[in-house]
């Protein structure tokens, strides 16, 4: 038995389209920051006596979709390593309660690190980074601690992710607002797919990811954390730009998160430095650095209270227990 854990990421520049369903091979390469609060641990088995995949998430047997999807991903390791036995597959979110923030990035990174080392093959970081990614798109990107890029490629022996090691805005915070912990109406997978064949914007949207990796990537060479800050908040409008200009449109946002966005906007003309980004879902994640911490999970606090206010740092990249 092979037990992995991941940390979830999350992306500054984001993944947003798909160029290859199959192979998950984006429009755009991405940007991320791995968070240290929010991780999967996973253990994998491959075992004669068993006559099907048995997989539990959270001490509890899969789901009809969710066994789906982890035995597909068992075929293809199946496929590369030549193993052919049923695995069992226990796998845990360490993500606080109320958080919503149970990733696919998180869970697919640690299964396919501990379900390759279990079917007996020895991947190296950028191999298992290509394999997550079949899983979900993000999860190659959990591989790595820090900040990390994953380079679009044009097929599946190019397109994995590399950290970006460097010493610049180690003193990065995340405080992950959970404003909603139910699952999101439109998968990222659908809402993709919307959004590459019907939102007029998204040839604007591959060109405009290109030069706000660019920008970003500078950012943090030259240690310039306003930058960095706006150029993530634009992104991210970006993408959301691509839900509501889709046929038919859709919208990841309620009332709270433009609550959370306004809030970010007047913490940061009243001085205190701190920018927004925002996945597939209501929630909101602030960007901001150690010395504004304090301000700004107090005031989130009192408006969405205590339990909803978790503050992340940069965390680190794949491990075996
Ligand atoms: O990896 P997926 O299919 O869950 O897609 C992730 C999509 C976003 O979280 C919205 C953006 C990203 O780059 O992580």
């Amino acid at each position: 038995m092979v037990t992995a854990v991941a940390h979830t990421n999350i992306a500054l520049i984001k993944y947003w389209g798909k160029r290859d369903a199959n192979l998950i091979i984006p429009y755009t390469g991405s940007l991320s920051l791995t968070l240290d609060q929010f991780y999967t641990e996973t253990s994998v088995n491959f075992d004669q006596n068993l006559d099907r995949d048995e997989v539990s998430i959270d001490d509890q047997s899969a789901a009809n979709n969710s066994w789906q999807r982890v035995h597909d991903f068992l075929e293809i390791v199946r496929e590369k390593s030549g193993a052919h036995l049923n695995a069992k597959v226990v796998s845990r979110n360490h993500v606080p309660t109320a958080a919503g923030l149970a990733s696919s990035a998180s869970a697919f990174a640690a299964l396919a690190a501990a379900a390759s080392k279990a079917a007996g093959m020895n991947l190296n970081n950028q191999e298992l980074s290509r394999l997550a990614r079949r899983g979900s798109g993000s999860a190659c990107r959990s591989i790595f601690g820090g900040f990390v890029e994953w380079q679009r490629g044009t097929d599946d022996a190019d397109s994995y992710a590399v950290p970006i090691d460097t010493p610049h805005l180690s003193d990065i915070r995340v405080v992950a607002l959970t404003i909603e912990k139910h699952q999101k109406p439109i998968s990222s997978r659908r809402g993709m797919a919307l959004s590459v064949t019907t939102s007029p914007y998204y040839p604007t949207w591959v060109k405009v990811v290109e030069s706000d990796l660019q920008s970003i990537k500078s950012a943090i060479n030259q240690d310039d954390f306003t930058r960095f800050g706006t150029i993530s908040e634009l992104n991210a409008m970006r993408m959301h730009a691509l839900t509501l200009s889709s046929d038919p449109d859709f919208l990841y946002f309620n009332g709270s998160t433009l609550d959370a966005m306004n809030e970010v906007k007047r913490l940061r003309h009243s001085g205190i430095e701190c920018y927004y980004t925002i996945d597939a879902g209501p929630n909101v994640k602030v960007i901001c650095q150690t010395k504004n911490v304090k301000e700004i999970t107090t005031t989130f606090s009192k408006l969405f209270g205590p339990d909803k206010v978790i503050v992340a740092q940069p965390g680190p990249g794949i491990k075996y227990l």
